[in-house]
């Protein structure tokens, strides 16, 4: 890790009235929880279409529903990473900042983070695909074929899929974001789902610096103003404590 990149990157940020995070799964990798295009990403043996869409649902509710189980089990164990940690650091050290996150795994508010904007739902939120019934499976464990207590649908788990629209408040709160900040910290994620790889874009054509955590290069690499390479766990720490130096 360049230090020279993490000091550029410190400077921008404490000069900024605003800043706001958008985080992928990345910032989870050091959690344990397999990201989806990496080499050892979930979309690498399982396919996205056959699990993760309404079409798919509709078609095998029971795969669709194991393959989440799995899911869930698998964020159930694990505990957010000194790069979560970090971003809460700086959401105290900086006047004003926005975390917007495309994770479902909810390891931000673990971790501490206050009013995170969940752009793709949360994998513990559960709803019935015909009435309003709604539940925390956190709270309240499902059976493995879990259905409606009150109409007998079934449920489904409360993560926006594939071709689904995005939840119209996040989404609302992210854009406002995008266009309002000074400085957009873009940490582990791959820049290629929509709407949310265009937030720094946007943000990037109204005027906001825009910081790049990732060990790989992405598409937002080429509008980054610094580009911090390396694991999130490693450079947010680093970042957080020169910030606050
Ligand atoms: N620290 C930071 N970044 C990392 C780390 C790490 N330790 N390990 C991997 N990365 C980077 C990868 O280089 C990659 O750019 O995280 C990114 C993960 O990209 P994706 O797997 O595509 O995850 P993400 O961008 O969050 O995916 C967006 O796609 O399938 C959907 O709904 C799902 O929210 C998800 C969306």
């Amino acid at each position: 890790m360049d230090q020279t990149h993490v000091a550029k990157a410190a400077e921008l940020l404490r000069d900024a009235e605003f800043a706001c995070c958008l985080t992928g799964a990345g910032v989870s990798a050091e959690s344990g929880v397999p990201t989806f295009r990496d080499l050892d990403g979930l979309w690498q043996d399982h396919r996205a279409e056959e699990l993760v869409t309404i079409e798919a649902f509709q078609a095998d509710p029971r795969r669709v529903w194991k393959f989440h189980h799995g899911w869930r089990e698998l964020i159930g164990s694990v505990e957010p990473n000194p790069g979560h940690v970090a971003l809460v650091r700086m959401e105290k050290i900086l006047p004003r900042f926005e975390l917007i996150t495309q994770n479902v795994d909810g390891l931000h508010q673990a971790a501490g983070s206050s009013g995170v904007i969940e752009l793709h739902g949360n994998i513990w939120d559960t709803w019935c695909v015909n009435c309003r019934y709604q539940c925390d499976a956190k709270l309240q464990p499902l059976s493995d074929e879990p259905h409606c207590p009150q109409c007998g649908a079934w449920l489904r788990p409360g993560v926006i899929w594939f071709g689904e629209a995005l939840p119209i408040d996040a989404l609302r709160a992210a854009q406002r974001a995008a266009l309002s900040c000074d400085v957009m910290l873009v940490v582990g994620t791959s820049a290629v789902v929509q709407p949310a790889a265009s937030l720094p874009e946007w943000a990037c054509q109204h005027g906001a610096s825009i910081i790049e955590v990732n060990p790989e290069s992405t598409p937002l690499s080429r509008i980054a103003a610094v580009r911090l390479s390396g694991p999130g766990a490693h450079v947010l720490p680093a970042l957080a404590e020169k910030l606050s130096a």
